[in-house]
């Protein structure tokens, strides 16, 4: 038996799709003067615009990256200057807020808005914009909560501040999570990444929208419009767009990974020191839930040597408590047991009753034992 549900850590790819395009020539490069390299050209193009309209833009810059850590980081140094303020929260992936801290140490000024509750909120971004506020970033879903920022407003809060401040969102757990409109987000900067919709790991885009310009971050040959070098991941592309065009306004997708959630937080509420995370806003796939006295690592291992797979809040911060946890005021005890459920649409609600029951067992068995201790 395998239930995986650590579905924002990484989801499992169209793996038939990539066997699809590989033998059909999807694999050449790209910048070759032969037939079989402009389909793939061409195919790339249509991609682009393919997530264009996932995202509801019409027009823009999109390219293609390894990520969503290269489209973050790309973003932050396209909106940087010399001399410039920026306006970041503690609730960062680290991809961007590892990346301010980096541009902190090179000598800008940077400023980190702090949670409500799950969520950031508008006029506590907008009091820390000032004139030279260049850039601000604010992610649209976090990876650790599921909370969803009401990116539209804080947008619109920091333009009344200052409208010469761009702003950038990172929209990774967002994608196909939830509706985007992007012009009604009002954001500059959106960054996407193809692993978390069933695409393949080493894949992401960054859209730039009203104009503005993407600073390259790889330089070298002239892919990607010359904003970045490097031969472009044919497939990991490929499959990004099939992976987009199957996920593509499937609202019944939704509402069953949304019957998934409410089940889970039913049956969370049965077991005993469970404190379920519920952020206002929220997309479905991702649900946090805390136990007191109980470490979050020995839970997750319990359930995973029974073939149930769940995370302990980021993926790519094994072993330490949460920033982001302790960011939206969880008490240190709650935090050391955050564990983190996240679904998709291959889940059942079968899996979830066998999850919990897993998970009462697991938590049953290891106040026991603490108690003895
Ligand atoms: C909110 C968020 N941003 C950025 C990333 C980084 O994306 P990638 O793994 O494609 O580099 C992740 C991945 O965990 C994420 O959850």
């Amino acid at each position: 038996m395998e239930i995986y549900l650590d579905n924002a850590a990484t989801t499992k790819p169209y793996i038939d799709t990539v066997t699809a395009y590989h033998s059909k020539d999807g694999w050449y490069n790209p910048s070759a003067a032969y037939k079989g390299a402009e389909a793939v050209f061409s195919e790339i193009k249509k991609i682009r615009q393919t997530l264009a309209q996932s995202l509801g833009a019409r027009d823009g810059a999109c390219v293609f990256t390894s990520g969503g850590t290269e489209a973050n980081n790309m973003a932050v140094l396209s909106g940087w200057r010399k001399g410039g303020h920026y306006v970041t929260s503690t609730i960062e992936h680290p991809s961007v807020y590892v990346m301010f801290k980096h541009l902190e140490q090179q000598g800008a000024q940077v400023d980190y808005v702090t949670p409500r509750g799950f969520h950031i909120e508008p006029e506590d971004v907008a009091a820390l914009v000032r004139e030279e506020t260049a850039l601000v970033s604010i992610m649209h879903v976090n990876n650790e909560t599921g909370a969803l920022n009401d990116i539209k407003n804080i947008r619109r809060e920091v333009r009344a501040k200052n409208s010469n401040t761009l702003f950038h969102a990172d929209g990774v757990q967002a994608l196909l999570k939830t509706p985007i409109d992007i012009y009604d987000l009002g954001v500059d900067y959106y960054t996407v990444s193809a692993h978390k919709i069933h695409g393949l790991k080493g894949t992401g885009a960054l859209l730039a929208l009203n104009g503005r310009t993407i600073k390259p971050v790889l330089l070298g040959g002239s892919q990607e419009s010359v904003l970045r070098a490097g031969t472009e991941n044919t497939l990991g592309i490929q499959a990004f767009g099939e992976a987009l065009r199957r996920g593509f306004a499937d609202t019944a997708t939704l509402a069953h990974v949304e019957a998934l959630r409410s089940a889970l937080i039913f049956g969370l509420g049965k077991i005993e020191g469970a404190v379920v995370n519920i952020p206002h806003a929220f997309v479905p796939h991702i649900l946090s839930v805390s136990f007191e006295g109980i470490r979050a690592e020995v839970l997750v291992r319990l359930l995973g040597d029974q073939g149930i797979y769940i995370g302990t809040g980021a993926a790519c911060s094994r072993g330490k408590v949460s920033r982001v946890i302790l960011e939206c005021g969880i008490k240190r005890s709650l935090a050391d047991g955050t564990v983190r459920i996240s679904m998709s649409d291959n889940n059942t609600a079968d899996d979830i009753q066998i999850c919990l029951e897993a998970l009462e067992k697991a938590v049953r068995q290891l106040r026991r034992f603490s108690h003895r201790g």
